[in-house]
């Protein structure tokens, strides 16, 4: 039996440690284990943490090693190289690949019934690589895939809608990278029609206007990483996301990536796509109506990470 209450994050970059701080701020946890290959960084950063606990709940949080993670119910994969500004994520994948291989036998030799939560890059195939090396059932292998390219999305057509972006609803799916695409057609503001938002209340602007915006979403990344070397919050509230719809079993819709078995004709590969998340995993791949062009779009990402799996014989 897992332990609901227990989460481990494998890797104390500065995603890791993002994410640990903002998983432990949100309470969702009273257990948090920290691993890293530098068992002093893992120690550093668990004392760091620790100090904020009188202003938090309680929580226990150490570093630790593989034995620890025999009852988490969640296994957070953050470890691996970080793209550097003049790299993208794709760059990453044979030294990332590696990495997973060693890391996700000693993970199942100690927990078999845990969710693995994959969040390295090159994020679609590291998802692929470890379902094959867990093997564990597909719906237990989730990646963050485009969930923080949804909010990149939603959060700048907020701005220039000049509307709360949480009621801004438009997914950004496929490959988390270069080929992604946004999904204009099914696109709306609290349920009205996107198009029908700009004529009704943002009249400067129509659904032909926005779609520039999501150059700006796809090269954020780039764009930050360039400014300041890395990008870690966004991402930790994208992984808390996701943490939250597994264990309070939300039943959210978010798009994380998952291995499609025939959903929009892809099989065999790991991609994001909007899946019901809940205490399972993913309990659902939700295939919605795509028009042609993003139809092509998704099967031209899914080509790149085929192609990619094949390199990497996963
Ligand atoms: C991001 O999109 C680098 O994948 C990371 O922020």
């Amino acid at each position: 039996m897992v332990n609901l209450q227990k989460c481990a994050i494998i890797g104390c970059g500065q995603v890791g440690a993002t994410t640990a701080f903002t998983l432990m701020k949100s309470g969702l946890f009273s257990e948090l284990i920290l691993i890293d290959l530098d068992p002093e960084k893992a120690d550093g950063e668990a004392m760091d943490l620790n100090h904020c606990l009188p202003f938090l709940k309680p929580a226990q949080i150490r570093a630790g090693g593989y034995d620890d993670l025999a009852d988490a119910a969640l296994v957070i994969i953050t470890a691996g190289a970080n793209q550097k500004p003049d790299e993208s994520r794709t760059d990453l994948v044979g030294r990332n690949v590696a990495i997973m291989r060693q890391i996700v036998p000693e993970i199942v030799s100690r927990n078999r019934e845990c969710i693995l939560l994959v969040v390295s890059n090159p994020v679609d195939i590291l998802t692929q690589a470890v379902l094959k090396l867990s093997g564990f059932p597909a719906q237990r292998v989730i990646g963050s895939g485009t969930v923080l390219d949804t909010a990149r999305l939603k959060y700048l057509l907020g701005r220039r809608l000049h509307v709360d972006s949480r009621n801004v609803h438009a997914f950004v799916i496929g490959e988390h990278g270069d080929s992604e695409l946004a999904v204009w057609s099914s696109a709306n503001i609290s349920g009205v029609d996107i198009g029908d938002y700009c004529r009704v209340c943002c009249a400067s602007e129509s659904a032909k206007t926005l779609h520039p915006i999501f150059d700006e979403v796809k090269n954020s990344a780039y764009a930050i990483i360039e400014k300041k070397g890395a990008t870690y919050y966004a991402i930790s509230l994208a992984v808390l996301r996701i943490c939250e719809a597994i264990i309070r079993d939300e039943e959210s819709i978010l798009t994380v990536s998952t291995h499609c078995q025939g959903h929009y004709g892809l099989d065999g590969l790991c991609i994001g796509l909007p899946c019901v998340v809940g205490r399972e995993g993913v309990l659902q791949i939700l295939d919605i109506s795509l028009d042609g062009h993003e139809r092509q779009g998704l099967e031209r990402s899914a080509a790149l990470l085929r192609e990619l799996i094949r390199q990497q014989h996963l």
